[in-house]
């Protein structure tokens, strides 16, 4: 059981909520760093992405990085649970209210993926996406 646990956990890429610190869901909006929505430069190649999901949109809904760069997603819900998938990079959590989540992944093939919910949440969920643009190095 417990090394079950342990594989699942730890072997198989699966991403638990990991809680970052918490954050009043009816004040995101006017507290840092969710108060300002978007994309931060934070060192030489890196990234930090302040992202919210609400019924039905992320914010921002769009990203632009780099080839090459790490991004770090802090990320919470204004409303309900969400989640957060990104198909062909290594990001996979859920969205709780008020829960700050941090995931990190790094961009080395330029290309458009797809920022998805994948946690059931009302009668738009299929509508609620964004997407992550990967520029090549000129
Ligand atoms: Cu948000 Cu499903």
């Amino acid at each position: 059981m417990l090394a079950a646990l342990t594989v699942t956990a730890f072997g198989a890429g699966i991403h638990l909520p990991s809680v970052h610190g918490r954050v009043e869901p009816a004040q995101i909006a006017t507290t840092a760093p969710f108060d300002k929505p978007g994309l931060a430069h934070v060192g030489p190649d890196r990234y930090e992405v302040y992202l919210t999901g609400q019924i039905w949109t992320f914010a921002p809904s769009e990203i632009r990085v780099p080839a090459g760069s790490t991004v770090t997603f802090v990320a919470t819900s204004r409303d309900v649970v969400h989640g957060l998938i990104v198909p062909g990079a290594n990001v996979n959590t859920m969205l709780l209210p008020g829960q700050i989540a941090r995931v990190t992944v790094r961009f080395d093939r330029p290309g458009e993926y797809p920022m998805i919910c994948h946690e059931y949440c009302g009668i738009a969920h299929h509508t609620m996406g964004g997407k992550i643009i990967v520029e090549p190095r000129s």
